[in-house]
């Protein structure tokens, strides 16, 4: 199969963890028989220093032309004291409205191999983390009003949070059918005992669940979810819930399986065309030192080809490689532990590839 990828390396640690997945994709090609053609895009902060717009046009149109942007991440301090509408991170966001990915697919899962990494008691890891967060990515306040004005002469702050009955039941849709496709438990996180949105959303799972009588719906509050994922995270199977509080609970179930460097996520909205990228950040601090861990965007771009590119056995060859590696005992600076061997992105990489062959 021929695919064109757009390719987004972005800021910090972006570069490096995309140039390893590449290397990925590349074997993956030459092992199957397929053609992947990379087109370059900048988004993030390079594209604020290159073009003066964290997304020009052109970028965006660049993304759309193709099969599936692959990202690796953007921002940074260098663009702290830019106005809101020109962050790097802005880019993203008009780059996830422009692509109309509206389900962000965020799994919390943990390796075997890294149990003693996971911040919880042993026994909490073994009763099993292995949910997903079914993240709605491209409403709710990340996407109404922001402003700052003189209220009553003091400097005040509005950022307004929006949900209609439509998008509520599109990507709840997705959340019933992602169950289906698991162990049929959709958990749907709001905030209702103080939202509009929350209630709203609880409204639409309910009317929702008539339709999927195989899935067991439950509701939960997201601060009693935050404290769950801590306590009990193997009654989770699916969780949905709306745009913020998804990016925070997911930062959070990253972390309990081990490193949040580890964990891959894929967006997608009414076509097959979407967006790979790690959930974690550019981490600047560490950016350009060959230190960060590839392996969340090595697992973006397998989702790539299961979910876009219709490639599971490719999906499944890259993974098995990633487990072969962590048997090894290869381990990046962020999930290091004790008797294991230290290596450097680009290693880390290259050990990838030497596992990676034709399942
Ligand atoms: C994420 C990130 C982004 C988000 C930022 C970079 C805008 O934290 O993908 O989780 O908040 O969605
Ligand atoms: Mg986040």
């Amino acid at each position: 199969m021929n695919k064109n990828i757009a390719v987004i390396r972005g800021d910090g640690i972006g570069p490096e963890i995309v140039e390893q997945a590449l290397r990925v994709l590349d074997k993956i090609a030459g092992l199957y028989g397929h053609t992947f053609t990379y087109t370059d895009a900048d988004m993030g902060g390079c594209a604020i220093d290159k073009h003066g717009d964290p997304l020009p046009e052109s970028e965006l149109a660049k993304c759309l032309a193709s099969d599936s942007v692959l990202l690796g991440a953007v921002g940074g301090n260098k663009w702290n004291d830019v106005p809101g509408h020109m962050r790097p991170e802005k880019g993203l966001l008009r780059l996830r409205a422009g692509m109309g990915v509206y389900s962000n697919n965020r799994p919390a899962k943990i390796w075997k191999q890294l149990a003693d990494a996971s911040p919880l008691r042993k026994e909490i890891v073994e009763n099993g983390i292995d949910f997903i967060i079914v993240r709605e990515l491209i409403g709710g306040i990340y996407f109404g009003e922001h402003k700052t004005e003189e209220i009553d002469g003091k400097p005040t702050a509005i950022d307004v949070l929006t949900y209609n009955e439509e998008e509520i039941e599109r990507i709840g849709r997705i959340g019933f059918e992602t169950a289906q496709k698991r162990n049929k438990k959709l958990c749907s996180v709001e905030k209702s005992n103080v939202l509009d949105s929350s209630r709203l959303w609880k409204k639409v799972m309910h009317r929702l669940a008539e339709e999927y009588p195989d899935v067991e719906l439950s509701d939960m509050l997201v601060d009693n979810c935050a404290m769950q994922i801590v306590k009990n995270p193997a009654q989770f199977d699916v969780i949905v819930t709306e745009n913020m509080f998804g990016d925070i609970l997911s930062d959070e179930a990253s972390m309990i399986t081990g490193s949040i460097g580890m964990i891959p996520s894929s967006s997608l909205g009414s076509t097959t065309c979407g967006l790979y990228e790690p959930i974690h950040g550019s981490a600047p601090d560490i950016a350009g030192q060959d230190k960060a861990n590839p392996i969340g965007t090595i697992l973006s771009a397998a989702m790539m080809l299961r979910y876009s590119f219709d490639m599971p056995a490719e999906a499944d060859a890259i993974e098995n490689a990633v487990s072969a590696y962590l048997d090894a005992g290869y381990r990046t600076a962020d999930i290091m532990s004790e008797g294991m061997t230290i290596v450097g992105c680009r290693r880390c990489g290259d050990l990838i590839l030497e596992n990676l062959r034709k399942e």
